[in-house]
């Protein structure tokens, strides 16, 4: 029974993590590609016979698609439901799933609007419970992102990286608070409306994130050009506005010229190709961009390996 069980651990925020933990996720996720890579990660199975549930309440390819194999990769089995699909979509508490599934479930990993209801979820499953998207953070992401720019440039130390677009959105705040944690400077470079919340601001401490107005400022000198889409999920009746508000900080041949020699570009993905990025700057970096992508398998297999473990 879930009582009896030791206190879960949980992903739900790269705020509460360390620079520690991170790296102890990143370090893990690179040595599973490792490992797969030379096919012994069959013999390593951290959460053989576990069943784990995915909750989505919003649409997702990599999300899901790695999660599930990576769930079955080390030992274990995946559920898929759409919330519409459990009695939660008719209006049952969270409070209640959280209590049914926790008892008959080794884990669960929730894509939803509100941060609340995962943190609610953790609190009342009683078992580990991975934050896979919220309208507040994309921990999953970020994650696989340190291990990409780990990969390809050694390292965040002494890194810039320019996020361009929305600045108040999950991903971007997930990137503060990875900058907030991990030292490296982060420049968010968006219209005074998409600049982060004073909400989220005024948590931080560190000093080496910066609000940047005009994009070219924003990208001087980066290492790493970021962006995502300017539509988050939730929003999409605000598109025309976004769109024509968010136009000067497209990822093109421009912003590129302003960055580092050998700037990386990187993307969550999905791409709206001509919004935040043209065709031609995505294509030219696609194999960083697809690495990213694949990184999200490997980053979640140590996420699932080290809150699986009983
Ligand atoms: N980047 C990301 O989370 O992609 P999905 O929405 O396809 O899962
Ligand atoms: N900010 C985007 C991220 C998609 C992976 C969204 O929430 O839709």
């Amino acid at each position: 029974m879930a009582e009896e069980k030791k206190k879960a651990q949980h992903l739900l925020s790269i705020e509460q993590l360390t620079e520690a933990e991170i790296e102890r996720y990143v370090d893990l996720a690179i040595e599973l590609k490792r490992q797969r890579a030379a096919d012994v990660a069959s013999s390593k199975e951290p959460i053989a016979k576990q069943n784990w549930a995915l909750i989505f309440s919003k649409s997702s390819t990599r999300t899901r698609v790695s999660f599930e194999v990576g769930i079955r990769e080390l030992g274990g089995r995946a559920m898929y439901f759409s919330s519409r699909d459990l009695q939660l979509g008719r209006g049952e508490p969270i409070k209640d799933t959280a209590r049914v599934m926790g008892r008959m479930i080794d884990g669960a990993i929730i894509r939803t609007y509100d941060q609340q209801d995962v943190v609610e979820f953790a609190e009342f499953s009683g078992v580990p419970t991975i934050n896979a998207l919220t309208d507040e953070e994309h921990p999953c992401q970020i994650l696989a992102d340190l291990m990409t720019m780990k990969e390809l440039l050694g390292g965040w130390k002494g890194r810039t990286v320019a996020f361009l677009g929305d600045g108040d959105n999950n991903m971007s705040r997930s990137w503060m608070w990875a900058a907030e944690r991990c030292g490296f400077r982060l420049v968010i470079g968006a219209p005074q409306a998409y600049q982060p919340s004073e909400k989220y601001l005024s948590r931080l401490t560190s000093g080496n994130i910066i609000c940047e107005k005009d994009p070219s400022k924003a990208a001087e000198g980066a290492d790493v050009l970021y962006t995502d889409v300017w539509v988050s999920m939730g929003q999409e009746e605000e598109s025309a506005r976004r769109i024509a508000d968010l136009q000067a900080f497209q990822i093109n041949d421009r912003l590129l010229e302003a960055a580092a020699k050998d700037a990386i570009v990187m993307h969550c993905l999905p791409a709206y190709r001509e919004k935040e990025i043209t065709e031609k700057v995505l294509e030219q970096h696609s194999d960083t961009i697809f690495q990213e992508a694949e990184n999200r398998l490997h980053a979640q297999k140590a996420i699932l390996a080290v809150l699986g473990v009983r």
